[in-house]
């Protein structure tokens, strides 16, 4: 998804527009662009289509600024080319956008109407033109011109914008797209989130739905309609290093490595006596015995961390919990209501449709929990009730590490939800609280220690047109992240399926050759999973299985086996998961895949 950086202070503002243009890469972009004003206060702006290494070419002559503002965009309206990149604008003023103006087309013809002319095919470049017509034609004070063009808009929005009259000042706006201002030492920034600018400060401001702001170099006023308002200041725990690539060849092997460490960060302060203790959260368990329903909404990779959550909830709380993707939720008309639990999962917390998700349960009365990894992102905001996972900065489009240390955290809300119930006694729940914490992060290393043995199971996959993943229970819902992961980053088409569900029509798409990766963790289902196996070999497929150490599954069931470490069964999702992930990147890898940038897809996902 399209990012945001501006800088205003007394560095060159070139260096840190492109730095962090480069730290808002991993978003996903196909061209980028600046606007930036010069020693004499003239304002330009230099884009380009395709990487930012383009842009830098057009900066040979490293021009030297204290202000600007730049852009990496994921083409929505108009495809990539220089002319449809940002910043765009007139001579008066630039902006910088990310979201979607969906009423562009009406105002487009209203201003052909009033003698503007357009040369890009963008939504942005409307938005640009009627904070002109307002500023230099109804003469509107800068604050004054942006509230009105905002208030003409439908859609979303994060704004960077320079008026050509003010260049010691940044504006930005806000409205359903995230932004953040950065707060340094003699100098501010805005961004699109706080990897951008860690390399200068963690400490940020975040705006909220309507605000305006105005920065300069030393001061930052925030106003939402006529008011000011006051915001505190926030800090971000992470580090740079945590942003960066730390020696290893891509962000995702490097947050798949981060997986144990980020296990027990995130279980470890919930933990008090050996049991779950959410105090800290200011989460009360005891909510998990007035609600008869739990609902986990969500996109993606943290929809499937759901889908783990939901056996478990039946399996050790008995309570019925639904999965749904956020994109439909709003649409089948969801009976929810007091008595209801949405619990909303996200990595980013801005996902659009997760958002929208969060705000209709709200609306309907049911009580809310988000499950997020970005602190202060809008779904942690919104949310009655918020717990963090502490996984860090997750940089690669494709999630890992936030996939683990959700289904963990997820485990161990359980396990109190099932305490809290009466379903189970202290000493049980400690010794799966003992699993979770010491054994699988445990678990999870020793199969990223395996990752050459993995690696070497991956040349024949990356030969594969299409695949197909498949599992029953657990093991399916395993069976959907790992070939989503797949599909990601190696483009290879896969599908899961339950391996059961087969033979009622899949079956016929198995042929000599086809891979089909099966998931064995679940000891009850293994037997059933065998003859699913058998199956697909008997139709000419190479298997490659997955189980648990002791599955009683004989050699020649498949081409390859690899065995899970020794953990209690309901826990190897979470080596299992790595195993996937591996296969996932080698695949990638053995492709020539850009893994950390998948074609087409955005980190974080913010509009609908
Ligand atoms: C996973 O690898 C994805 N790239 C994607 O499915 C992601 O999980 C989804 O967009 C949800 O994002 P969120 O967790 O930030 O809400």
């Amino acid at each position: 998804m399209c990012g945001i950086i501006g800088y205003i202070g007394k560095e060159n503002s070139i260096k840190h527009l492109i730095e962090g243009l480069r730290a808002l890469e991993y978003r996903g972009y196909d061209s980028a662009g600046i606007a930036y004003f010069d020693e004499n206060n003239s304002l330009h702006s230099v884009k380009a289509a395709g990487r930012l290494a383009n842009v830098e070419a057009k900066l040979a002559d490293k021009p030297v600024s204290h202000c600007g503002i730049g852009h990496t965009r994921w083409a929505t309206h108009g495809a990539p080319s220089d002319v449809n990149s940002h910043p765009h604008g007139t001579a008066s003023l630039r902006i910088v956008h990310n979201g979607i103006v969906e009423n562009y087309a009406s105002i487009r013809e209203e201003l052909t109407g009033l003698g503007y002319t357009f040369e890009s095919d963008t939504d942005t470049e409307v938005a640009a033109k009627l904070l002109d017509y307002y500023y230099k034609e109804e003469k509107l004070t800068a604050h004054a011109a942006i509230e009105r063009m905002t208030s003409r808009l439908v859609g979303s929005w994060a704004l960077g914008i320079l008026f050509a009259d003010t260049p010691n000042v940044i504006w930005c706006a806000r409205k359903g797209s995230p932004l953040i201002i950065g707060v340094g030492e003699d100098e501010n920034f805005i961004a699109s989130d706080i990897t951008a600018i860690l390399k200068r400060t963690r400490n940020y401001y975040q705006l909220d739905e309507g605000e305006i702001a105005k920065v300069t170099r030393d001061t930052v006023t925030v106003w939402q309609g006529e008011k000011t308002v006051e915001k505190p200041l926030l800090t971000a725990d992470w580090d740079i290093e945590a942003a960066e690539r730390g020696g290893f060849a891509h962000f995702m092997i490097k947050e798949i490595n981060e997986e144990p460490s980020a296990i027990r960060t995130t279980l470890g302060c919930r933990i008090k006596n050996g049991l779950p203790d959410f105090a800290s959260d200011a989460f009360d368990v005891g909510i998990f015995k007035k609600v008869t329903r739990v609902h986990i909404v969500a996109c993606g990779t943290a929809m499937h961390a759901g889908l783990i959550a939901k056996g478990a909830f039946a399996s050790l709380a008995k309570l019925p919990c639904e999965v749904e993707i956020a994109s439909e939720f709003r649409y089948n008309d969801p009976l929810i209501g007091e008595g209801d639990l949405v619990i909303i999962i996200s990595q980013s917390g801005e996902t659009a449709d997760s958002l929208a998700a969060l705000r209709l349960s709200k609306e309907k009365g049911a009580a809310t929990l988000a499950i997020v990894n970005v602190i202060g992102s809008s779904i942690a905001r919104e949310a009655d009730s918020v717990i963090y996972t502490m996984a860090g900065p997750e940089i690669a489009v494709a999630s890992t590490k936030a996939y683990s240390v959700q289904t963990a955290l997820m485990y161990l809300l359980v396990i109190g939800a099932a305490m809290t119930r009466g379903k189970l006694d202290a000493d049980s729940a400690r010794s799966k609280v003992t699993e979770l914490y010491e054994r699988a992060p445990e678990a999870v290393a020793e199969m990223i220690a395996r990752e050459n043995e993995i690696g070497s199971h991956c040349k024949w996959l990356a030969e594969a047109e299409d695949l197909f993943y498949i599992g029953r229970g657990a093991d399916y819902h395993l069976a959907c992240e790992g070939s989503l992961k797949l599909k990601e980053i190696s483009y290879i088409h896969s599908e899961a399926y339950a391996a059961g569900e087969l033979k009622h029509g899949t079956i016929s798409l198995i042929t000599e050759g086809v891979p089909v990766i099966a998931l064995c963790t679940v000891p009850s289902l293994c037997e059933k999973m065998v003859s699913n196996i058998r199956e697909t070999t008997a139709r000419g497929a190479k298997a490659l299985i997955i189980c648990s150490h002791d599955a009683e599954i004989a050699d020649d069931t498949a081409s390859h086996i690899i065995r899970l470490p020794k953990i209690a069964s309901e826990l190897a999702f979470l080596p299992a998961v790595t195993v996937l992930q591996l296969i996932a990147y080698h695949t990638a890898a053995a492709r020539g895949c850009d893994i950390d940038k998948p074609r087409n897809l955005a980190k974080s996902v913010t509009v609908e």
